[in-house]
């Protein structure tokens, strides 16, 4: 699952469509028009239907790798457990005067069907799901959409039952003979799903989609969910297709989003907080003030340079902004409002946490603690830990509280957790302290990349980890780079260089790194799309096999991206006949479909 990029201003959208104009022809830049509708903001989930029955849905994870969250999918009323008929579909299609489509939906059935969209809540229903968090003491979610990406991520089912969730459906991924995205939309709404169509709109040019935007923009309240723009699309299916992918997101797609929100409100206070790699942050502490529809009490002043470029003081009146997901940050403040009370920010010398010195590298904006063994390091490092691998249901709460009940020291110890280690604190019954552990260990394969990234080394991010497990293939030869071959490396500089040459060099590092590798980890390859060659072939099997089990074929197929299936249809590409076949060897003459040998299947995984 890809993502998008982002427009802010109606010049930005015309970069888009100049930039994709240049990969098109006359012919396509003439007929080029687009679908819009409202950009949500929730979780992104994809449901898979089998022969008309939801059988996987999943969360968007790292694009690639998503997490399979279906049972709890499954509680939320708008996620059809079953779709519709196929005669049903078909006939609202053709209502909607779409007979093309409805005549393929007919003829080839919908064996598989593939829909994504967005787990969201109403503006409503947040409000009802947050009165009930302060009743039962919890802290209520700070947007819609962290409620909706915190009720799906649950161990507990029932938990996301009660959150009341909506899924809003909108892209069709497997094809049902759809031209255009449009299409896809009627297809949807046809099959079942609830979708957001009366609120789209077709559009022959910018100047439509400039209109429909300006008109969300200032009617966005009259919508039950929050949005945080528009999505606009090219509509025909196969030019979006032949725009491609650029990094994460689609040529052919982007949000267009609406501009920062912004309130006013007074700076009551400035507090420091220490990073897992020991940045010092302003945290500024704000009387507290409503935001498109969410109230703020917090906000990010950065680092000192902004604190001066502000000229803020405690106590000024200042413009605070938000957009979208983004933290919010003082953004300007107002010192013709000044009192002659207000007072100056002082910034720490030492750190707030342990008070050791605090260190800024020349050419840096930002203090650091020098403390390696700084308690706000360890207990932020744990609590990115445990998001790189991607640890359900083990929020920096209970973190908090297995580090305050001195049942783990550092992340290893997660992995040698128990059950009845667990069940002593407050609020774990059995059930939750097992799925706990059970979460935790199977988390224990990850990807180099991952592992790296996973490690907190100072300015590795996620994209330079991916780098370096590129270029190093294993931890071993990362290790032990030498700092001219670190620098070698594209997108690596010297800064970044010497921090990963550091990491590696100090003995600490090491011992953690072998300790997790004794409590279980394990570096595993990442399976990449690449590495699909059978992807979009689907296998049937029939008769017995010589060389290998029929459940170890399959696994085959799978690994490399193909699917198999029990029954043969015309989808199907290739039917292996083993000994003694059964009447899938009729069938699969009957309809045309390649029969082959075992051994010319093993042909076909060998070559790849
Ligand atoms: S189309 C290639 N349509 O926005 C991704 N996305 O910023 C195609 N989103 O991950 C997405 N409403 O979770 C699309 N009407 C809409 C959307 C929408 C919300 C989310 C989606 C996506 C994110 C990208």
């Amino acid at each position: 699952m890809l993502s998008l990029n982002d427009a802010f201003s109606e010049k930005d959208m015309e970069n888009w469509v100049e930039r994709i104009s240049k990969l098109l022809t006359k012919e396509e830049i003439e007929k080029l028009d687009f679908f819009c509708e409202p950009k949500l903001d929730g979780l992104a989930i994809e449901l898979i239907y089998r022969d008309g029955i939801f059988t996987i849905g999943s969360t968007r994870g790292d694009g690639i790798y998503g997490e399979n969250v279906t049972e709890n999918l499954k509680t939320i009323e708008s996620v059809p457990l079953r779709l519709r008929e196929v005669e049903e579909v078909a006939q609202d299609l053709e209502r909607e005067g779409e007979k093309e489509i409805a005549d393929f939906i007919k003829e080839n059935g919908l064996k598989e069907v593939v829909v994504r969209g967005e787990a969201i809540i109403t503006k409503k229903n947040f409000e009802l799901v947050n009165k009930e968090q302060e009743k039962l003491g919890e802290s209520p979610f700070a947007n819609p959409r962290n409620l909706a990406a915190g009720s799906i991520r649950q161990l507990d089912p029932k938990i996301t039952a009660k959150r009341r969730l909506d899924v809003s459906a909108y892209d069709l991924v497997s094809f049902h003979g759809q031209k255009t995205h449009e299409q896809e939309h009627k297809i949807l709404h046809a099959l079942g799903f609830k979708t957001n169509n009366k609120y789209c709109r077709y559009c022959k040019n910018l100047q439509e989609v400039f209109e429909y935007r300006n008109y969300w923009l200032k009617n966005r309240e009259k919508l039950p969910y929050e949005i945080d723009g528009i999505v606009v699309q090219v509509n025909d299916n196969r030019i979006f297709q032949k725009l491609g992918v650029v990094g994460k997101a689609p040529r052919g797609a982007i949000a267009f989003k609406f501009p920062l929100k912004q309130a006013t409100t007074i700076l009551k206070d400035v507090k420091f907080q220490v990073g897992r790699t020991g940045a010092v942050t302003p945290v500024a502490i704000l009387e507290p003030v409503e935001i498109g529809g969410v109230t703020i009490t917090r906000a990010t002043l950065h680092n000192e340079d902004m604190i001066k470029k502000l000229g803020v003081k405690i106590g000024d009146t200042v413009v605070v902004g938000r957009a979208g997901d983004v933290i919010p940050e003082v953004v300007q403040a107002l010192p013709e409002l000044r009192t002659g009370k207000e007072k100056e920010i002082q910034f720490p010398k030492e750190c707030p946490v342990c008070g050791s010195k605090l260190e800024k590298p020349i050419g840096e904006a930002i203090w650091r603690c020098t403390n390696p063994k700084c308690p706000a390091k360890e207990r932020r490092y744990f609590y990115h830990f445990v998001k790189v691998f991607d640890i359900v249901g083990l929020g920096p709460k209970i973190i908090d509280r297995l580090l305050d009940e001195g049942l783990i020291e550092d992340p290893a110890d997660l992995f040698t957790l128990k059950e009845g280690d667990l069940l002593p604190l407050e609020r774990f019954a059995e059930k939750s302290a097992k799925n706990l552990v059970n979460a935790i260990q199977s988390r224990k394969e990850i990807p180099l990349a991952r592992f790296i990234y996973a490690l907190g080394i100072r300015n590795v991010g996620e994209e330079t980890a991916e780098d370096l497990a590129n270029h190093f293939k294993s931890l071993e030869k990362l290790k032990n780079a030498t700092l001219p071959q670190l620098q070698m490396i594209r997108d690596i500089g010297p800064v970044v260089a010497q921090s990963i040459y550091r990491f590696f060099r100090d003995e600490r590092n090491l011992k953690f790194i072998e300790k997790l590798m004794k409590v279980g980890v394990k570096i595993v390859e990442e399976k990449k799309p690449e590495k699909q060659p059978l992807k979009g072939l689907i296998f049937v099997f029939t008769g017995g096999l010589e060389s290998m089990a029929r459940e170890e074929a399959k696994k085959k197929v799978k690994e490399l991206g193909g699917e198999v299936t029990e029954s043969v249809s015309k989808r199907v590409n290739y039917v292996v006949v083993g000994k003694n076949p059964g009447s899938k060897l009729e069938k699969a003459k009957k309809l045309g479909i390649k029969t082959i040998t075992e051994k010319e299947f093993l042909d076909i995984l060998k070559k790849e």
